[in-house]
């Protein structure tokens, strides 16, 4: 059952004004908007519906991670989408149709984002989001997905270090001033918007291939290192190896993409 809602703030029903968001569900506190998404979407929530919430008491990242949302302080929220039969055929490209957003926003703000493949958005050496995509499937098709985006927008909303296996920061502390909450979740719908009519094209590679993190620098994905070489057509992430090989590699749970200094011995 869904949780019961909380009347949203007036700033974000105001900022929702004219996008293609059918319905929105506001939590105060819940515990994950991506666990509320999914199930309005089993229950047959409309493309675009929205679920925000204030604060998340069980945020959740990738690889079972977990994701902090303290209250005041950060985005939360999970747009459900219902692919159309050419979308199915990219479903793997929604996680970074999120990133393309939020890095597109905080473009409009200004800010220099890049994207650490695959879909975490960095500010510096700091992510700032996150995205986690999820499917709701149906007799072997997937019916739905659940795209849930986190951004730290204050600098209260970034957790202790220990908590967090790559360094972690704030919109705010690269603005250098406080971005309205809403004013961003606007900005980062209307680009996902724009982005998603053109999510099957080249320009949707290009536009996350030049945001890439690391690009012609060294890096490690798991077992593997080399140079970043950029994207595969599937949206795969290409190395090249010190001994000249191209490799491509996919998005795997548990392995994430780091910068390194040398390469490794013995490679
Ligand atoms: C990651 O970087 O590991 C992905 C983080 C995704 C966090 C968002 S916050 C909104 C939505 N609800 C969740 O529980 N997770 C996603």
């Amino acid at each position: 059952m869904i949780p019961q809602t909380t009347p949203p703030p007036d700033e974000l029903k105001a900022a929702l004004t004219g996008l293609p968001v059918p319905r929105l569900l506001y939590y105060a506190s819940i515990g994950s908007t991506n666990d509320v998404a999914l199930e309005w979407a089993e229950e047959g929530a409309a493309d675009w519906s929205l679920v925000v919430a204030d604060e998340q008491t069980k945020g959740r990242g990738r690889s079972g991670r977990r994701w902090f949302t303290p209250p005041q302080s950060a985005l939360a929220f999970s747009v459900v989408v219902r692919p159309t039969e050419a979308e199915r055929t990219a479903l793997g490209l929604f996680a970074a149709w999120g990133a393309l957003g939020v890095a597109s926003a905080l473009e409009g703000l200004g800010l220099k984002p890049r994207i650490k493949w695959p879909n975490d958005v960095l500010l510096g050496a700091e992510k700032v989001s996150g995205v986690l995509a999820e499917a709701v499937w149906s007799g072997g098709v997937p019916t739905a997905l659940v795209v849930g985006i986190g951004v730290n927008v204050l600098a209260s909303a970034v957790p202790p270090r220990e908590l967090t296996d790559f360094p972690a920061g704030s919109v705010e502390a690269h603005l250098g001033m406080k971005p309205s909450r809403w004013g961003l979740l606007r900005r980062i719908l209307t680009a996902m918007a724009e982005w998603r009519a053109r999510l099957q094209g080249d320009e949707f590679l290009q536009a996350w291939e030049s945001r890439l993190a690391y690009r012609g620098k060294l890096v490690q994905l798991g077992e593997a290192h080399g140079i970043l070489l950029g994207l595969s057509r599937d949206g795969s992430l290409v190395l090249r190896t010190p001994s000249g090989e191209r490799l491509t590699l996919h998005a795997v749970a548990d392995a994430h993409l780091r910068p390194i200094h040398h390469f490794p011995q013995n490679s």
